[in-house]
């Protein structure tokens, strides 16, 4: 039986009867404008911006709110159990914290402050190669915390088994490899303020500390900041990779693969065949493709190919516990976390972190109660209605 996590509601209640409120809102739509106010444009829209005129985002809302949850009564959903496990990490909720990049332009702990919170609740974090913060430094801040890896796959075929090989032995044990990303977006909230961290030889954390990639370079980026920085941006966008390169990645990584960034069917029942263990449905937030497909409305098409084959998780717009709820009973085994993280971190550091994921798990097991249920396996498209 999984924590009680609704159990959060009825904390605040109480720390308000000694005149004490929550620090950060509960208000999962009221957390951007708090961050807004303790951040510097730069990194907020860093953060809250999106490709293009933001068709995207506003296309993940909009798909939630298309399903509607039609709640049963009466069936005892006192107690809930809300654990489950994907490609082998037991979770006390089907909920990771998705990989974000360059956590430090939120918060000077940044990765660390992340894993620590995700650890305390059990929760698998997603540690980004664009980190602000070494492999091995997360890793040890995320303790015996369950930890996954996502690439941004280098084209240096040494540096990249390096970081690969850094990353397993570091307890990381499901690579998430990120495909939407080969190259950034048209991003006018970036490139209005000519804002990107990476060439400040921020969020470089990973490659500057892996003794592959320093090997290459003629001084050390301590030494030599701008030469490492036009070593590895290069290194880390601007080439596809083909279907025929995955090989190459199960040679280095001995545990399961997903593949992130996928909305076609097609693409998924490609990572089926090509022996990958799960995709990740999601347009990245809406920061790639401006005018793509919301992301859950592409999740049905996905799991009606693959869903009994491999591990489909999801990811783009999830705010809310009633957002879980719905994508879930679309078929998705687990649901990824991004935005509200990195506000809450800019908020309030492990704290911001542990209070926004508190607060969408304490949503999310309410709402799996109150809809009449009492785990996550119950959750079925029969619990939903679409609105016409
Ligand atoms: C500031 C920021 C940085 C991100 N960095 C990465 C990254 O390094 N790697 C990655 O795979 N996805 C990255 N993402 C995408 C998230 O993993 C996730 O797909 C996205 O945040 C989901 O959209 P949502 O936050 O609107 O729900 C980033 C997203 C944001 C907002």
């Amino acid at each position: 039986m999984s924590a009680p996590f609704g159990s959060y509601q009825a904390e605040i209640y109480l720390q308000g009867l000694n005149g004490v409120v929550p620090p950060f809102t509960t208000d999962a739509g009221a957390l951007e404008e708090s961050a807004r106010q303790v951040l510097e444009p730069g990194p907020f829209w860093y953060v809250a911006g999106t490709a293009g005129v933001g068709a995207t985002a506003r296309a993940n809302r909009e798909a939630f709110d298309r399903w509607r949850i039609v709640p049963r009564m009466l069936r005892d959903a006192t107690r809930r159990d809300l654990s489950t496990t994907v490609l082998g990490t037991a979770m006390p909720a089907p909920v990771l914290v998705a990989p974000i990049g360059v956590q430090s332009i939120l918060h000077p702990d940044g990765e660390l402050a992340t894993a620590r919170a995700a650890a305390a609740l059990g929760l698998p974090m997603v540690l980004s190669t664009a980190a602000s913060h070494t492999i091995e430094e997360v890793a040890q801040a995320s303790g015996d915390g369950p930890r996954w890896y996502q690439l941004y796959w280098p084209n240096d075929d040494e540096v990249c088994a390096s970081i690969l090989g850094r990353a397993r032995a570091a307890g990381f044990t499901t690579l998430v490899v990120t495909l939407d990303t080969w190259t950034l977006a048209w991003r006018p909230h970036d490139l209005d303020g000519a804002y990107l961290p990476f060439l400040r030889g921020v969020g470089t954390a990973i490659p500057f500390s892996d003794p592959v990639f320093r090997a290459g370079l003629a001084q050390a980026p301590e030494d030599d900041l701008t030469a490492a920085v036009l070593r590895w941006v290069p290194m880390f966008t601007g080439t596809d990779k083909s279907w025929d390169r995955l090989p190459f990645l199960r040679q280095h990584w001995d545990g399961p693969i997903v593949l992130k960034g996928i909305l076609h069917p097609d693409d998924a029942r490609r990572a089926a065949d090509a022996g990958l263990d799960g995709v990740v449905v999601s347009n990245h937030g809406g920061r790639q493709v401006d005018g793509a497909s919301g992301a859950l409305d592409a999740l049905p098409a996905v799991v009606a190919a693959v869903g009994d084959r491999i591990a489909v998780l999801f990811d783009s717009g999830v705010r809310t516990g009633a957002d879980v709820v719905k994508a879930l009973a679309l078929g998705a085994r687990a649901v990824l976390l991004g935005r509200p993280v990195a506000y809450g971190l800019a908020l309030g550091g492990e704290d911001g972190v542990c209070h926004v994921l508190r607060s969408l798990l304490a949503d999310l097991d309410l709402t799996v109660g109150l809809s009449g249920h009492r785990s996550v396996r119950e959750l079925t498209p029969q619990l939903l209605h679409r609105r016409p």
